[in-house]
C-alpha cells in the first residue's frame, strides 16, 4: 500500500524527473489538485500528454481559501478518497506542481495520512520549484557567499515580514501577483535601496510567460506587470 506524490515541475512538461516520468506512466490512478470543481488542473495540464489513455484521473477540490477550518474539511475528505484508492492496491499518483515541500496541497494530504492513515507508505518524488526554475529563465542568481534568501508568501500581512525583509539578502514573493504593488510599498517602507534590482515573472517555463528585471525606483507607484495567480518576484539588495 503505497502513494506516490509527484513533483510536476513549473510549467514546462520537459522539466519532470526521470522517476517522475515514469510513475506518471505506469499509474493506474492519478488524483490531481484544483481550486474549484469546473477549474481545470495546472498539474495535469503539466504531464497530460504522459499519461496513459486507460490510466483513470480524479479531480480534488481544494478551494483558494484562507480559513483552515472550512478548508480540513476538504483536506479529510480528500485524503480518504486517496486512501481508498491506494488500499485497493493501484498504483496510485497525487500531482502536484513545482516541488510537493513548497507551499503545495500535498503537505495538507500528508499530514492527514501520517495522522489517520499510517499503514500508507509515502514515496515524495522531488521537483523543480517555480523558484529555480524563474532563476534559469531570468539568469538571476538567487544568493552567493554568505547572503541569506527569504521566500514570503506575498498574499498575507506584509508588515509581519519587514524584519525578514530588512534581514535578507535576496527575497523570494510568491503567491499571487495582485499582492506585488503591495510588495513595492512595503519594500520602500523598509528602506530598501532604491537601486535594488527585481525580477518579477508570470507563468515561468510556460508559453504564457512574461518576465521584467527593473530597479526599485522604477516600479514604485506604477501598476506591476502581473495580476495573476502564478507569479514569482525576487529582490536583490545587491545588483552586481
Ligand atoms: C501554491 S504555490 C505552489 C508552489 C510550487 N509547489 C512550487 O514548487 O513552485 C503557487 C505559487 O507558486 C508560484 N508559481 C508556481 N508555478 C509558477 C510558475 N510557473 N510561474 C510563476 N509562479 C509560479 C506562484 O507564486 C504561485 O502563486
Amino acid at each position: 500500500m503505497k502513494l506516490f506524490c509527484v513533483g510536476c515541475g513549473p510549467g514546462d512538461p520537459e522539466l519532470l524527473t526521470i522517476r517522475a516520468l515514469n510513475l506518471i506512466k505506469e499509474a493506474d490512478v492519478i488524483f490531481v489538485p484544483t481550486s474549484k470543481s469546473d477549474k481545470p488542473s495546472i498539474a495535469l495540464s503539466i504531464v497530460a500528454k504522459y499519461i496513459n489513455k486507460t490510466t483513470k484521473i480524479i479531480h480534488l477540490v481544494f478551494p483558494m481559501v484562507k480559513d483552515k477550518n472550512s478548508l480540513k474539511e476538504y483536506w479529510e475528505k480528500n485524503t480518504a478518497e486517496i486512501s481508498r484508492m491506494v488500499k485497493t492496491g493501484k498504483k496510485t499518483l497525487y500531482l502536484t506542481v513545482g516541488d510537493p515541500s513548497l507551499y503545495s496541497t500535498w503537505i495538507y494530504i500528508h499530514r492527514e495520512l501520517k495522522k489517520n492513515y499510517k499503514d500508507i507508505e509515502i514515496e515524495i518524488i522531488p521537483g523543480i520549484t517555480s523558484i529555480f526554475a524563474f532563476a534559469a529563465e531570468s539568469k538571476i542568481s538567487l544568493v552567493e557567499g554568505n547572503e541569506h534568501l527569504s521566500i514570503v508568501p506575498a498574499c498575507y500581512d506584509l508588515n509581519k515580514v519587514k524584519n525578514t525583509v530588512k534581514a535578507s539578502d535576496t527575497i523570494v514573493f510568491l503567491k499571487d501577483g495582485r499582492y506585488f504593488d503591495n510588495v513595492i510599498e512595503m519594500l520602500s517602507d523598509t528602506g530598501f535601496s532604491e537601486e535594488s534590482q527585481i525580477a518579477i515573472a508570470q507563468d515561468v517555463s510556460t508559453n504564457e510567460n512574461i518576465l521584467e528585471i527593473k530597479h526599485l525606483k522604477d516600479l514604485k507607484g506604477k501598476k506591476q506587470p502581473t495580476q495573476k495567480y502564478f507569479s514569482i518576484m525576487v529582490v536583490k539588495r545587491n545588483d552586481r
